[in-house]
């Protein structure tokens, strides 16, 4: 079994997920999706970490159908996407029936942003074709999951969160919220370990599931110097030196691996020592090694905050 950590519903959260964003060069929808998620439960992955804007919830659920598993055995994350804020029941709805799978182990909201002015198409997209139109806030589509999750959807909906949330954004997220999140997905690896925010989270009752935790595609974690050493002393890669830190320091993980070899590796993890833990805590201080490593133009880009300005945000 896959160690796991407690959520303030008092669920547990498998320490490593399976990403499931297929990317610009990834499987997408279709059936080698569904035979590659198969394999990472075949190999012990328990929690599958999808959205709406991934479009490939019916894939995720017809693995979680197929794979002979209990459903009770797996935690399924998906997230609302932006596109939803103004109408949370429509969405929760279209999730779980394209799931198929009776509920949702956690339901997030996907980004606290809006839509940059000069990136119509996607603004178009996005219903918020207005600008002078900021949407609802982030509190009052959270108010709306909280009733949801609450009221409407009991039962059907385990537990709610947020991902891509700053310090500022989760302050301002707080002052009104009544449901504390359970969990805050964002981006971290030793190159962008987020201490700051990670420890905020920790000290609200908030757990911190990490996405691109080995960063993506050629990412430079795999050819590191200090991880290297650090691998090599345990004889196993950075890739797998790199999330037992990340899951040593206190986050799950939820890296994308469509390889059976590495989706083993991926969840077996080592105990590093505190010397070590150090070490890998210090890389982000060299400037060279202190960077995003997620390509999602979407969070570089974007001008403001969803309902919220950027001058409000600070
Ligand atoms: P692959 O699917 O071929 O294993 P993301 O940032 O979206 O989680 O992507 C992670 C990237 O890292 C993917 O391109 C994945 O490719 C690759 N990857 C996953 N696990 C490992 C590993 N243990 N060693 C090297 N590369 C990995």
């Amino acid at each position: 079994d896959i160690p796991s950590f407690t959520l303030n519903t008092g669920a547990k959260i498998p320490s490593v997920g399976m990403g499931c964003w297929q990317g610009q060069q990834g499987a997408g929808r279709d059936n080698e999706l569904v035979s590659a998620l198969l394999t990472a439960i075949k190999v012990g992955y328990r929690h599958l970490d999808t959205a709406q804007f991934y479009a490939n919830e019916e894939e995720v659920g017809q693995a979680v159908r197929e794979s002979g598993v209990p459903r009770s055995e797996f935690f399924v994350t998906t997230k609302m996407s932006p596109a939803a804020v103004k109408d949370p029941v429509k969405e929760i709805d279209s999730s779980l029936s394209k799931l198929n799978i009776d509920y949702i182990d956690l339901w997030l909201m996907h980004w606290p942003q809006g839509l940059t002015s000069t990136d119509m198409s996607s603004a178009q997209a996005f219903g918020l074709e207005n600008q002078k139109d900021l949407g609802p806030t982030f509190n009052e589509t959270w108010a709306k999951m909280e009733d949801i999750f609450l009221n409407t959807h009991r039962g059907k909906v385990k537990a709610i969160g947020i991902s891509n949330f700053s310090p500022k954004n989760l302050e301002i997220l707080l002052r009104t919220a009544k449901v504390v999140p359970a969990v805050n997905q964002i981006e971290a690896h030793p190159y962008l370990p987020d201490q700051e925010l990670v420890d905020l989270c920790k000290e609200k009752g908030i757990h911190v599931t990490a996405y691109s935790p080995l960063g993506q595609y050629n990412s430079p974690i795999h050819k590191d110097s200090d991880l290297e050493q650090i691998a090599k002393a345990h004889d196993t890669t950075t890739a797998n030196v790199a999330l037992s830190w990340a899951v040593q320091r206190g986050t799950s993980v939820a890296p994308k691996s469509t390889n059976e070899k590495r989706m083993k590796q991926n969840i077996t993890l080592l105990k590093l020592s505190d010397a070590e833990m150090k070490t890998i805590d210090a890389i982000s201080k060299d400037p060279k090694r202190s960077t995003r490593l997620n390509v999602s133009a979407y969070n570089k880009q974007t001008k403001r905050v969803i309902g919220w300005t950027l001058e409000e945000l600070g």
